[in-house]
Protein backbone atom coordinates (compact mmCIF):
# COMPACT_ATOMS: atom_id res chain seq x y z
CA UNK A 1 0.00 0.00 0.00
CA UNK A 2 1.17 3.57 -1.18
CA UNK A 3 2.48 5.91 1.77
CA UNK A 4 2.80 9.67 1.23
CA UNK A 5 5.25 10.85 -1.19
CA UNK A 6 5.71 13.93 -0.47
CA UNK A 7 9.33 14.02 -0.03
CA UNK A 8 9.52 13.26 -3.40
CA UNK A 9 8.87 16.79 -4.14
CA UNK A 10 9.60 20.30 -3.44
CA UNK A 11 6.39 21.79 -2.90
CA UNK A 12 5.91 24.60 0.37
CA UNK A 13 5.22 23.17 3.65
CA UNK A 14 2.28 25.30 4.28
CA UNK A 15 0.56 24.52 1.04
CA UNK A 16 -2.33 22.37 0.56
CA UNK A 17 -1.69 21.30 -3.47
CA UNK A 18 -4.79 19.27 -4.26
CA UNK A 19 -4.98 20.35 -8.29
CA UNK A 20 -3.03 17.98 -10.06
CA UNK A 21 -5.78 18.01 -12.61
CA UNK A 22 -4.63 21.69 -13.39
CA UNK A 23 -0.92 20.41 -13.10
CA UNK A 24 1.44 17.82 -11.30
CA UNK A 25 3.87 19.26 -9.64
CA UNK A 26 7.95 18.68 -10.28
CA UNK A 27 9.04 15.51 -8.87
CA UNK A 28 12.96 15.61 -7.99
CA UNK A 29 13.56 13.39 -10.40
CA UNK A 30 12.01 14.54 -13.06
CA UNK A 31 13.72 18.42 -12.26
CA UNK A 32 17.33 16.44 -11.65
CA UNK A 33 16.62 14.93 -15.36
CA UNK A 34 15.70 18.55 -16.55
CA UNK A 35 18.77 20.17 -15.29
CA UNK A 36 20.98 17.44 -17.14
CA UNK A 37 19.46 17.97 -20.11
CA UNK A 38 19.80 21.81 -20.33
CA UNK A 39 23.22 21.37 -19.23
CA UNK A 40 23.83 18.50 -21.71
CA UNK A 41 23.84 20.78 -24.74
CA UNK A 42 26.70 22.63 -23.31
CA UNK A 43 28.61 20.08 -24.94
CA UNK A 44 26.78 18.98 -28.22
CA UNK A 45 29.23 16.85 -28.69
CA UNK A 46 27.52 14.64 -25.45
CA UNK A 47 24.49 14.05 -28.15
CA UNK A 48 25.37 11.83 -30.97
CA UNK A 49 22.73 10.55 -33.05
CA UNK A 50 21.63 7.77 -31.98
CA UNK A 51 20.50 9.88 -28.94
CA UNK A 52 17.87 11.18 -31.51
CA UNK A 53 16.54 7.56 -31.13
CA UNK A 54 17.12 5.91 -27.89
CA UNK A 55 15.39 8.13 -25.03
CA UNK A 56 12.54 8.28 -27.57
CA UNK A 57 11.99 5.13 -27.85
CA UNK A 58 12.69 4.80 -24.13
CA UNK A 59 9.94 7.06 -23.60
CA UNK A 60 7.44 4.80 -25.90
CA UNK A 61 8.24 1.78 -24.27
CA UNK A 62 7.82 2.62 -20.79
CA UNK A 63 4.53 4.63 -21.83
CA UNK A 64 3.33 1.64 -23.89
CA UNK A 65 4.05 -0.64 -20.82
CA UNK A 66 1.83 1.75 -18.73
CA UNK A 67 -1.45 1.20 -20.58
CA UNK A 68 -0.66 -2.06 -21.95
CA UNK A 69 -0.03 -1.33 -25.09
CA UNK A 70 0.72 -4.04 -27.98
CA UNK A 71 3.63 -2.43 -29.09
CA UNK A 72 6.11 0.98 -28.45
CA UNK A 73 6.25 1.62 -31.94
CA UNK A 74 2.67 2.44 -31.34
CA UNK A 75 2.97 5.65 -28.97
CA UNK A 76 3.67 9.03 -30.60
CA UNK A 77 5.77 12.05 -29.08
CA UNK A 78 3.23 15.28 -29.09
CA UNK A 79 3.71 18.76 -28.21
CA UNK A 80 -0.39 18.83 -26.74
CA UNK A 81 -3.69 17.07 -26.24
CA UNK A 82 -4.83 19.18 -29.34
CA UNK A 83 -1.57 18.11 -31.48
CA UNK A 84 -2.88 13.97 -30.85
CA UNK A 85 -6.49 15.01 -31.46
CA UNK A 86 -5.74 16.74 -34.88
CA UNK A 87 -3.69 13.84 -36.27
CA UNK A 88 -6.54 11.38 -35.27
CA UNK A 89 -9.14 14.06 -36.61
CA UNK A 90 -7.47 14.44 -39.78
CA UNK A 91 -6.94 10.50 -40.70
CA UNK A 92 -10.73 9.28 -39.71
CA UNK A 93 -12.77 9.21 -42.34
CA UNK A 94 -16.18 10.47 -42.06
CA UNK A 95 -19.05 10.28 -44.44
CA UNK A 96 -21.41 13.81 -45.18
CA UNK A 97 -24.48 13.61 -42.67
CA UNK A 98 -22.10 11.35 -40.09
CA UNK A 99 -22.14 11.67 -36.12
CA UNK A 100 -19.16 12.78 -34.18
CA UNK A 101 -20.72 11.38 -30.62
CA UNK A 102 -18.75 13.42 -27.50
CA UNK A 103 -19.80 14.22 -24.04
CA UNK A 104 -21.19 17.42 -22.59
CA UNK A 105 -18.86 20.31 -21.64
CA UNK A 106 -15.49 18.44 -22.80
CA UNK A 107 -12.22 20.19 -22.58
CA UNK A 108 -12.18 22.10 -26.03
CA UNK A 109 -8.78 20.39 -27.31
CA UNK A 110 -11.23 17.65 -27.82
CA UNK A 111 -13.97 19.16 -29.34
CA UNK A 112 -12.40 21.78 -31.82
CA UNK A 113 -11.07 19.40 -33.89
CA UNK A 114 -14.36 17.50 -34.09
CA UNK A 115 -16.13 20.71 -34.96
CA UNK A 116 -13.86 21.51 -37.54
CA UNK A 117 -13.94 18.41 -39.63
CA UNK A 118 -17.74 17.85 -38.60
CA UNK A 119 -17.80 21.45 -40.86
CA UNK A 120 -15.44 20.30 -43.20
CA UNK A 121 -17.08 16.98 -44.24
CA UNK A 122 -20.90 17.95 -43.79
CA UNK A 123 -20.83 15.75 -40.52
CA UNK A 124 -22.74 16.72 -37.11
CA UNK A 125 -21.31 16.21 -33.81
CA UNK A 126 -23.65 15.32 -31.90
CA UNK A 127 -23.07 16.14 -27.68
CA UNK A 128 -24.43 13.81 -25.03
CA UNK A 129 -24.75 16.87 -22.10
CA UNK A 130 -25.03 15.27 -18.61
CA UNK A 131 -28.73 14.48 -16.95
CA UNK A 132 -29.91 16.32 -14.29
CA UNK A 133 -30.78 14.44 -10.68
CA UNK A 134 -30.15 11.04 -9.65
CA UNK A 135 -28.13 8.91 -10.93
CA UNK A 136 -26.29 10.85 -13.23
CA UNK A 137 -23.49 9.07 -13.97
CA UNK A 138 -25.20 5.93 -14.70
CA UNK A 139 -28.24 7.78 -16.91
CA UNK A 140 -25.23 10.03 -18.80
CA UNK A 141 -23.10 6.52 -19.75
CA UNK A 142 -26.35 4.92 -21.04
CA UNK A 143 -27.57 8.30 -22.79
CA UNK A 144 -23.91 8.12 -24.65
CA UNK A 145 -24.35 4.30 -25.38
CA UNK A 146 -27.82 5.16 -27.04
CA UNK A 147 -26.37 8.44 -29.04
CA UNK A 148 -23.99 5.39 -31.09
CA UNK A 149 -25.86 5.20 -33.69
CA UNK A 150 -25.25 3.06 -36.69
CA UNK A 151 -24.49 6.67 -39.05
CA UNK A 152 -21.84 6.94 -36.32
CA UNK A 153 -17.95 7.74 -37.37
CA UNK A 154 -16.44 8.70 -34.53
CA UNK A 155 -16.93 8.45 -30.24
CA UNK A 156 -14.42 11.10 -28.62
CA UNK A 157 -14.18 11.23 -25.18
CA UNK A 158 -12.35 11.61 -21.74
CA UNK A 159 -12.17 8.33 -19.35
CA UNK A 160 -13.38 10.30 -16.60
CA UNK A 161 -14.74 14.27 -17.09
CA UNK A 162 -12.69 16.83 -16.70
CA UNK A 163 -14.49 18.60 -14.47
CA UNK A 164 -15.58 16.37 -11.76
CA UNK A 165 -14.31 12.85 -12.46
CA UNK A 166 -17.24 11.39 -13.80
CA UNK A 167 -16.83 7.97 -15.16
CA UNK A 168 -16.87 6.76 -18.92
CA UNK A 169 -17.77 3.30 -19.44
CA UNK A 170 -15.09 2.87 -21.84
CA UNK A 171 -15.96 -1.03 -22.28
CA UNK A 172 -19.08 -0.83 -23.17
CA UNK A 173 -18.93 2.66 -24.93
CA UNK A 174 -16.07 1.03 -27.37
CA UNK A 175 -17.94 -2.26 -27.50
CA UNK A 176 -21.11 -0.51 -28.87
CA UNK A 177 -18.42 1.96 -31.22
CA UNK A 178 -17.26 -1.20 -32.56
CA UNK A 179 -20.02 -2.52 -33.47
CA UNK A 180 -21.21 0.40 -35.43
CA UNK A 181 -17.76 0.79 -36.98
CA UNK A 182 -17.26 4.28 -35.25
CA UNK A 183 -13.35 4.85 -34.14
CA UNK A 184 -13.03 5.28 -30.25
CA UNK A 185 -10.74 8.43 -29.61
CA UNK A 186 -10.15 8.61 -25.97
CA UNK A 187 -8.61 12.21 -24.23
CA UNK A 188 -6.64 10.34 -21.46
CA UNK A 189 -5.12 13.17 -19.98
CA UNK A 190 -7.27 13.33 -16.83
CA UNK A 191 -6.97 9.59 -16.06
CA UNK A 192 -3.80 8.39 -17.56
CA UNK A 193 -1.21 7.93 -15.00
CA UNK A 194 -3.61 7.36 -11.98
CA UNK A 195 -6.24 5.09 -13.23
CA UNK A 196 -5.69 2.11 -14.92
CA UNK A 197 -6.21 1.98 -18.36
CA UNK A 198 -5.33 -1.25 -21.22
CA UNK A 199 -5.51 -0.31 -24.46
CA UNK A 200 -5.58 -4.49 -25.56
CA UNK A 201 -8.42 -4.60 -23.35
CA UNK A 202 -9.99 -1.57 -24.07
CA UNK A 203 -9.60 -1.19 -27.97
CA UNK A 204 -9.37 2.67 -28.64
CA UNK A 205 -8.17 3.92 -31.79
CA UNK A 206 -6.26 6.71 -30.80
CA UNK A 207 -5.39 7.63 -26.69
CA UNK A 208 -4.17 10.83 -26.55
CA UNK A 209 -2.48 11.73 -23.42
CA UNK A 210 -1.07 15.38 -22.53
CA UNK A 211 2.18 14.88 -20.15
CA UNK A 212 2.31 17.52 -17.51
CA UNK A 213 -0.88 16.61 -15.42
CA UNK A 214 -1.03 12.56 -14.48
CA UNK A 215 2.04 11.41 -16.38
CA UNK A 216 4.10 13.60 -14.02
CA UNK A 217 6.24 15.33 -16.79
CA UNK A 218 7.00 19.04 -18.05
CA UNK A 219 4.85 21.27 -20.59
CA UNK A 220 4.82 20.38 -23.68
CA UNK A 221 5.37 16.99 -24.39
CA UNK A 222 2.47 13.94 -24.39
CA UNK A 223 2.01 10.82 -25.66
CA UNK A 224 -0.39 8.91 -28.17
CA UNK A 225 -1.11 5.59 -28.75
CA UNK A 226 -2.41 5.10 -32.66
CA UNK A 227 -3.82 1.49 -33.59
CA UNK A 228 -4.08 -0.09 -37.18
CA UNK A 229 -6.31 2.16 -38.28
CA UNK A 230 -3.58 5.00 -38.48
CA UNK A 231 -1.15 2.77 -40.30
CA UNK A 232 -1.07 4.65 -43.35
CA UNK A 233 -2.27 7.68 -42.10
CA UNK A 234 -0.77 11.38 -42.97
CA UNK A 235 0.83 13.17 -40.20
CA UNK A 236 0.52 17.46 -39.83
CA UNK A 237 3.99 17.88 -40.31
CA UNK A 238 6.29 16.08 -42.74
CA UNK A 239 9.30 15.60 -40.39
CA UNK A 240 12.46 14.14 -41.24
CA UNK A 241 13.56 12.11 -38.38
CA UNK A 242 10.02 9.92 -38.74
CA UNK A 243 10.84 8.56 -42.13
CA UNK A 244 12.47 5.12 -42.63
CA UNK A 245 16.03 4.85 -42.35
CA UNK A 246 16.42 8.63 -40.34
CA UNK A 247 18.81 7.05 -38.08
CA UNK A 248 21.95 7.70 -41.01
CA UNK A 249 22.36 11.03 -40.73
CA UNK A 250 24.68 11.21 -43.55
CA UNK A 251 22.24 9.62 -46.21
CA UNK A 252 19.03 12.23 -45.21
CA UNK A 253 18.85 13.52 -48.88
CA UNK A 254 17.93 10.28 -50.19
CA UNK A 255 14.89 10.98 -49.69
CA UNK A 256 12.58 8.55 -48.68
CA UNK A 257 8.39 8.70 -48.95
CA UNK A 258 8.07 5.52 -46.92
CA UNK A 259 7.73 6.37 -42.70
CA UNK A 260 9.61 4.97 -39.57
CA UNK A 261 6.80 1.93 -38.34
CA UNK A 262 3.76 2.41 -36.03
CA UNK A 263 2.37 5.33 -35.28
CA UNK A 264 6.18 6.83 -35.55
CA UNK A 265 5.08 9.11 -37.95
CA UNK A 266 2.87 10.96 -35.99
CA UNK A 267 5.77 12.28 -33.76
CA UNK A 268 6.11 16.33 -33.61
CA UNK A 269 9.02 17.76 -35.01
CA UNK A 270 12.06 18.22 -32.71
CA UNK A 271 10.35 15.05 -30.75
CA UNK A 272 14.32 14.19 -29.14
CA UNK A 273 13.67 17.48 -27.11
CA UNK A 274 17.18 16.46 -24.65
CA UNK A 275 15.52 18.51 -21.93
CA UNK A 276 11.97 17.32 -22.07
CA UNK A 277 12.20 13.44 -23.17
CA UNK A 278 14.23 12.70 -20.25
CA UNK A 279 12.08 14.59 -17.91
CA UNK A 280 9.33 12.68 -19.20
CA UNK A 281 11.04 9.26 -19.10
CA UNK A 282 11.59 9.88 -14.85
CA UNK A 283 7.89 10.61 -14.53
CA UNK A 284 7.24 7.52 -16.40
CA UNK A 285 9.58 5.50 -14.32
CA UNK A 286 8.39 6.70 -11.18
CA UNK A 287 4.56 6.08 -12.03
CA UNK A 288 5.41 2.21 -12.93
CA UNK A 289 7.16 1.90 -8.99
CA UNK A 290 4.46 3.00 -7.61
CA UNK A 291 1.71 1.51 -9.66
CA UNK A 292 -1.52 3.44 -11.30
CA UNK A 293 -3.86 1.05 -9.68
CA UNK A 294 -1.94 1.89 -6.58
CA UNK A 295 -1.99 5.82 -7.08
CA UNK A 296 -5.86 4.91 -8.08
CA UNK A 297 -6.55 3.43 -4.27
CA UNK A 298 -4.54 6.37 -2.54
CA UNK A 299 -6.68 8.93 -3.73
CA UNK A 300 -9.85 6.62 -2.76
CA UNK A 301 -8.36 6.67 0.90
CA UNK A 302 -7.81 10.27 0.99
CA UNK A 303 -11.02 11.03 -0.83
CA UNK A 304 -13.73 8.85 0.68
CA UNK A 305 -13.67 11.06 4.27
CA UNK A 306 -13.86 13.79 2.48
CA UNK A 307 -16.81 13.34 0.12
CA UNK A 308 -18.47 11.72 3.04
CA UNK A 309 -18.40 15.09 4.59
CA UNK A 310 -18.87 17.47 2.13
CA UNK A 311 -21.95 15.83 1.40
CA UNK A 312 -23.29 15.94 5.13
CA UNK A 313 -22.77 19.86 4.57
CA UNK A 314 -25.13 19.96 1.15
CA UNK A 315 -22.30 19.09 -1.81
CA UNK A 316 -23.55 17.19 -4.43
CA UNK A 317 -21.00 14.25 -5.62
CA UNK A 318 -21.22 11.52 -8.21
CA UNK A 319 -21.75 7.90 -7.25
CA UNK A 320 -18.83 6.13 -6.59
CA UNK A 321 -19.53 3.88 -9.40
CA UNK A 322 -19.58 6.62 -11.58
CA UNK A 323 -16.56 8.81 -10.85
CA UNK A 324 -12.89 8.27 -10.04
CA UNK A 325 -11.28 8.79 -6.85
CA UNK A 326 -8.27 11.05 -7.99
CA UNK A 327 -10.21 13.55 -9.19
CA UNK A 328 -13.35 14.57 -7.62
CA UNK A 329 -16.16 17.45 -8.05
CA UNK A 330 -18.30 18.90 -5.11
CA UNK A 331 -20.75 20.92 -6.68
CA UNK A 332 -21.79 23.98 -4.30
CA UNK A 333 -25.16 23.46 -2.70
CA UNK A 334 -27.81 26.11 -4.28
CA UNK A 335 -27.97 29.33 -2.87
CA UNK A 336 -24.21 29.04 -1.82
CA UNK A 337 -21.84 31.89 -2.57
CA UNK A 338 -18.79 30.80 -4.42
CA UNK A 339 -16.75 33.58 -3.12
CA UNK A 340 -17.03 32.90 0.40
CA UNK A 341 -16.00 29.30 -0.35
CA UNK A 342 -13.25 31.20 -2.31
CA UNK A 343 -11.32 33.00 0.57
CA UNK A 344 -11.98 30.11 3.30
CA UNK A 345 -9.97 28.40 0.67
CA UNK A 346 -7.30 31.33 0.13
CA UNK A 347 -6.69 31.92 3.75
CA UNK A 348 -6.04 28.10 4.50
CA UNK A 349 -3.68 27.69 1.67
CA UNK A 350 -5.70 25.19 -0.27
CA UNK A 351 -5.06 25.05 -4.02
CA UNK A 352 -8.22 23.49 -5.83
CA UNK A 353 -9.72 24.30 -9.39
CA UNK A 354 -13.22 26.36 -9.48
CA UNK A 355 -15.70 24.77 -12.66
CA UNK A 356 -18.86 26.37 -12.90
CA UNK A 357 -20.93 25.22 -9.62
CA UNK A 358 -18.00 22.51 -8.74
CA UNK A 359 -15.03 22.61 -6.73
CA UNK A 360 -12.46 20.18 -8.27
CA UNK A 361 -10.30 18.09 -6.00
CA UNK A 362 -7.72 16.28 -7.45
CA UNK A 363 -4.62 14.90 -4.60
CA UNK A 364 -2.00 12.51 -5.58
CA UNK A 365 0.50 10.73 -3.45
CA UNK A 366 2.16 14.18 -2.33
CA UNK A 367 -1.25 14.86 -0.21
CA UNK A 368 -2.04 13.79 2.87
CA UNK A 369 -4.97 13.48 5.23
CA UNK A 370 -3.76 17.25 6.57
CA UNK A 371 -4.43 18.38 3.27
CA UNK A 372 -7.86 16.91 3.23
CA UNK A 373 -8.22 18.47 6.49
CA UNK A 374 -7.69 21.83 5.74
CA UNK A 375 -10.03 21.59 2.37
CA UNK A 376 -12.65 20.33 4.81
CA UNK A 377 -12.32 22.79 7.04
CA UNK A 378 -12.55 25.54 4.56
CA UNK A 379 -15.67 23.95 3.53
CA UNK A 380 -17.19 24.31 7.52
CA UNK A 381 -15.75 27.99 7.30
CA UNK A 382 -17.55 28.45 4.08
CA UNK A 383 -20.61 26.76 5.45
CA UNK A 384 -21.06 28.79 8.61
C1 LIG B 1 -9.24 16.64 -20.55
C2 LIG B 1 -8.10 17.52 -20.97
N1 LIG B 1 -7.52 17.31 -22.15
C3 LIG B 1 -6.49 18.06 -22.56
C4 LIG B 1 -6.00 19.09 -21.79
C5 LIG B 1 -4.84 19.90 -22.28
O1 LIG B 1 -4.93 20.08 -23.66
P1 LIG B 1 -3.73 20.66 -24.52
O2 LIG B 1 -2.58 19.71 -24.29
O3 LIG B 1 -4.26 20.61 -25.89
O4 LIG B 1 -3.44 22.02 -24.03
C6 LIG B 1 -6.60 19.36 -20.56
C7 LIG B 1 -6.15 20.49 -19.71
O5 LIG B 1 -6.73 20.86 -18.73
C8 LIG B 1 -7.67 18.54 -20.13
O6 LIG B 1 -8.26 18.74 -18.95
Amino acid sequence: MLTCQKHRFSLPEDLHYLNTAYMSPLLRQVEAAGIAGIRRKRNPATIDAAAFFAESDRVRERFAALVNAPDPSRIALIPSASYGLATAAQNLPVPRCARIVVAGEQFPSNVYPWRRLAAERGAVVHTVPAPAGPERGRRWNERLLDAITPGTAIVALGHVHWTDGTRFDLERIGGRAREVGAALVVDGTQSVGALPFDVQALQPDALVCAGYKWLMGPYSLGVAYFGPRFDDGRPLEENWITRRGSEVFSGLVDYVDAYQPGAVRYDVGERSNFILVPMLRAALDQLADWGVAAIQDYGRRLSDDLIAEARTLGYAVEDAAWRSAHLVGLRLPPGRPRERLLAALAARHVVVSVRGEAIRVSAHVYNDEDDMQALLDALHAAAG
